[in-house]
This record gives C-alpha cells, structure tokens and sequence, in this order.
C-alpha cells in the first residue's frame, strides 16, 4: 500500500511560515492583499473563488472577490482589471480560468500587470519561469507540486518525471519547475499527452508522475510502475446519486488500484488542492514584499 502524501498537513506547514511573515510586513504598515475575479456561474469555479477568499481571511490578508455575470463584457472586464492594478492595496491579480467563451482570455492576461500575476499567466512570467528568473512567480498548482514532493523527502534532482498533461495552468510549468537548473530541481522530465503513442511505456518508466489530464481515473495501475511516486492534480466531478450534493470528485487517477503499486501518493481531495491554495497565499505576500522594493 502506498504512503498517503497529507496536502492539508504540508499545507498547514507553508501557513505557520506565511503567517510569521505577514505579520512583520503588517508590522511595516503592508498587509497584501488579493483580488479574485470570477466572471460567469461555473460552478466549480466558483467553489475555488470561495475557498481562496476565505483563506485570505483566515490568513488575515486583504481580499476581494468580484464576482461578475456571464453578461460582463471584454472591455468591462479590462477595465476591471486595470483598477486593480492602479490599486496600491491590491498586490495580487487572479483571474479565475475558464471564463466564459466570448472573453478572449489572453488579451485579458496581457492586461494584467505582470508584478500582480500571481497565477504566472502572464507571458513576462511565462518567459522569466523558462529563463529561471526567480524574480517572476510560479504558477500555484505546479509550485504546489514541487512543495509536496520536497516535504516528502522524494528525490527530483536526475528523477525521471513523467508529467500526464500539457496545459498552460499545469503540464508546461510544472515540466519547467521540476527541470530547472536549481536545488529544488534537475529532474529528467518526460512530458505525454492525449496524443502520445506508447503512453503507459513511458509513464511506467516514471520514478515520479504528475497526473494532470484532466480525465476522470485516467491513469491506472498498469501506467505505473511498483514503488513510483504518484502526483495527482485533478479534480474531477462525477455523477453519484447516492451523494447529497449529487456528485463526488474523482482525480486523474484510478485511486483504488494505483495507491496498492505506487511508493506514495496524493489523494483527491486533500492532496494538490489545498496546496494550490498555500501557494497563491504565499505569492500574494511575495508580491506584497516585492512592491516594498524587497528582492524575492
Ligand atoms: N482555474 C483552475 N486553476 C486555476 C488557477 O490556478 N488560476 C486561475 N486563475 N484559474 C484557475
């Protein structure tokens, strides 16, 4: 049987860090502050704006939540966004993804002040994450990724990470994050898709695989080989009756069978999840203290 990997317990570690610091930039008259904007009803979406907006209160943080219809058009929300980033008490910008189809998302995200992404969307931190300028963010998820295979003592450095998924939010950065030229990295990375040929071939040469496909059970026991660590990034929502609110989430792995063959991994919920969520805290307060002209 696998190690279960505790995101709420690793979490809960970043919080004791986070919560030393906040109170010294507080100290110095800055408490950062977060601006999430959720455009239209996804339901999904948001249970993520609720859940962020309540743990920058928690954390004692400055937040707002602007939670605009499905009406809200591309020049109302650019204009939205451009008083966030004249606003001095705002120091980190989310925009929460998808928005609705009429939005063009990129035009929105060049929009943002890249020293308020603290998603990482913006191309200038796209680009600084390749360059491995640590002066720009780590998107949340892969960041929280990288945190939970640290704290679990799982070697990355000359690993070979097979990462399941190519999207802009997880599969590239967390490829770039764990392949960076860096202690917390140096990591053979191998990234398949839903195009790859030989698919569970290459995954079952993984030491260390990041499930992030997006489909519901997708990788299972035959993908992995025994003793590998398994990192799964999804969340999935799948029909149950027998449940109250009708549904209950599944990752993108094959839970059952996968935790019997793998060294450890993380369950859905309770794994990356609140992980992505420790790690927009702890880039809003980095973007807090780089507005104070602090280096990283
Ligand atoms: N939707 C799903 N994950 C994310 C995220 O990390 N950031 C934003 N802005 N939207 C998301």
């Amino acid at each position: 049987m696998a190690k279960l990997i505790d995101g709420r317990a690793i979490a809960e570690k970043v919080y004791v860090d986070l919560r030393r610091e906040i109170a010294e930039l507080k100290s110095k008259g800055v408490t950062p502050g977060l601006a999430v904007i959720l455009v239209g009803h996804n339901p999904a979406s948001r249970t993520y704006v609720r859940s962020k907006d309540k743990m920058c209160r928690e954390l004692g943080l400055h937040s707002v939540k602007l939670e605009l219809p499905d009406s809200t058009t591309q020049a109302e929300l650019l204009s939205r966004v451009a008083e966030f980033n004249r606003d001095s008490n705002i120091h980190g910008i989310l925009v929460q993804s998808p928005p609705p189809e009429h939005i063009d998302e990129a035009a929105i995200v060049r929009a943002l002040d890249p020293n308020k992404d603290v998603d990482c969307f913006h191309p200038e931190n796209v680009a600084k994450l390749v360059l491995d300028d640590p002066s720009g963010f780590v998107p949340c998820t892969p960041l929280g990724v990288q945190r939970l295979l640290l704290e679990s003592n799982i070697e990355i450095r000359g690993a070979h990470v097979v990462v399941l998924g190519r999207s802009m939010i997880v599969g590239k950065p967390v490829a770039l994050l764990l392949m960076q030229k860096n202690k917390n990295g140096n990591a053979t990375v191998t990234v398949v898709h839903s195009r790859s040929r030989d698919l569970a071939q290459i995954t079952r040469s993984a030491d260390v695989i990041v499930a992030a496909i997006g489909r519901a059970e997708f990788l299972r026991a035959d993908h992995v080989r025994e003793g590998a660590v398994v990192i799964d990034v999804g969340i999935n929502r799948v029909e149950d009756a027998a449940r109250e609110r009708g549904y209950r989430l599944v990752g993108d792995v094959a839970f059952e069978e996968v935790s019997k063959k793998a060294g450890a991994i993380t369950p859905v919920p309770g794994g990356v999840g609140p992980m992505t969520i420790a790690m927009l805290m702890a880039n809003t307060v980095k973007a807090a203290r780089q507005s104070m002209g602090k280096p990283m």
